[in-house]
């Protein structure tokens, strides 16, 4: 007898390979990429030590930092082919399409878009990895009538984006807050975009398709654009008296909070404490509080209510506020956490890749079979 067919839907709980990359215990609010806890490379480490560790297995010595750094940064300039093709571009585009479209149309500038040694694609992600902040950044001054400003050889990668997307040198906390948020946002496991690249990665497609993938499935309302409804959330509420009556309103009409919630986090997201953490500091260093203490009062607000229930605080309810006061406009979100993404979206691909096997699933089929052609002269309607 046949065994029944399980249907995995949304894949839950499906193993798809072997991984040394990321672990997240749900249970225990804890992180590690490559065995390296969250809160010390955000403490000590700096988003280009984070990709390397994440696309090569181990944290690199100085000289290899130091190579690390300047393969990223001499690919943070854009060919002017590609920077024509980015001023083509409808000013009212999602940048996100603006990016996809422009880490697509970066096969087209590399002579060898396709190689199958692991080395050579790594240097074609290195290459995606580069020049991610610098399409975003030129977008976004584009549609703002302004010019794009270059890279600078002596920012590291966090601060040269700043730089490019406003034109003034960030101050060093800015910077630093910016890094970190790269760093949490570098790498979380199997989840629906890493799942893309590993498909695309099993057909043997070159990095640029992968990269691609990963983006198209980022741009989802369901996985990269919380942040911008969380942020959006705490805008309209406004200020920390009305947080309440906001929450009661929108859970007594079964709404969800955005920023609260996880697939795999039954407890605090232990991205969200370092990020509330470094917000509170960014905000009193501002001197705009507002922003700030309303997401707090919505949270605080939102804990009460959901108390007893695995619903806490996700890496979304302080990212927008972060980026929000770092001056990163809301549909930049998505983006820049995409630039990041890049780093663990390679680690995944090539680490498939060193064991490949194509991904090809099935669906049960419950259709009908045989049935008689009909001529379209002889169709209803
Ligand atoms: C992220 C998310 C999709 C994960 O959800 P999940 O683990 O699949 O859980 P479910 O969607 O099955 O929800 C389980 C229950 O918790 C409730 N719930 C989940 N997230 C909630 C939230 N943010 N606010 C209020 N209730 C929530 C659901 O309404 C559901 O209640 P029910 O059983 O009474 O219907 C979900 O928490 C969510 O939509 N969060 C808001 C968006 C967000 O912040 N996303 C960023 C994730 S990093």
């Amino acid at each position: 007898m046949k065994e029944p067919v399980v249907i995995h839907k949304g894949l839950d709980n499906v193993y798809v390979k072997e991984s040394k990359i990321c672990f997240i215990d749900g249970e225990a609010s804890k992180l590690f990429y490559r065995g390296y806890s969250i809160e010390d490379l955000a403490e000590h480490s700096t988003f280009e030590e984070t990709a390397y560790l994440l696309i090569y297995g181990s944290l690199p010595s100085k000289q290899q930092l130091k190579d690390f750094e300047n393969r990223i940064q001499s690919n943070r300039s854009l060919e002017p082919e590609l920077l024509q093709l980015i001023r083509s571009f409808p000013i009212t585009s999602d940048p996100m399409d603006v990016l996809r479209t422009a880490v697509s149309a970066l096969a087209l500038y590399d002579p060898q878009p396709t190689t199958e040694k692991i080395e050579e694609r790594i240097d074609k992600a290195v290459r995606i990895l580069g020049k991610a902040p610098t399409i975003i950044a030129a977008f976004d001054r584009l549609r703002n009538r302004k010019e794009p400003v270059p890279p600078r050889p002596d920012l590291g990668h966090a601060a040269d984006f700043l730089q490019m997307l406003t034109g003034e040198t960030p101050d060093s906390y800015d910077a630093h807050v910016m890094d970190v948020a790269l760093i949490l946002h570098a790498e979380h496991e199997m989840n629906a975009s890493t799942f893309s690249c590993t498909v695309t990665a099993s057909t043997l497609a070159d990095m640029y398709s992968i990269i691609t993938s990963g983006i198209g499935t980022l741009r989802g309302p369901l996985h990269g654009g919380a942040n911008e409804a969380a942020l959006r959330t705490v805008m309209e509420v406004g200020d920390p008296a009305r947080a309440e009556d906001y929450v009661t309103k929108a859970l007594g009409e079964k709404k969800r909070i955005m920023g609260f919630g996880h697939r795999v986090y039954k407890t605090w997201d232990p991205r969200y404490v370092i990020l509330k953490k470094l917000g509170a500091e960014l905000a009193s260093r501002k001197g705009e509080t507002k922003l700030f203490d309303t997401a707090v009062a919505i949270e605080q607000s939102a804990l009460r209510h959901l108390a007893g229930s695995p619903i806490f605080p996700n890496v979304d309810s302080y990212s927008g506020v972060v980026f929000h006061t770092l001056r990163i406009p809301t549909d930049l979100f998505t983006p820049v956490f995409a630039m990041s993404r890049i780093a663990g979206w390679t680690a995944h691909a090539i680490e498939y890749l060193e064991a490949n096997r194509l991904i090809r699933p099935k669906a049960l089929y419950v259709g009908q079979t045989s049935l008689p052609y009909i001529a379209l002269d002889s169709r209803a309607g």
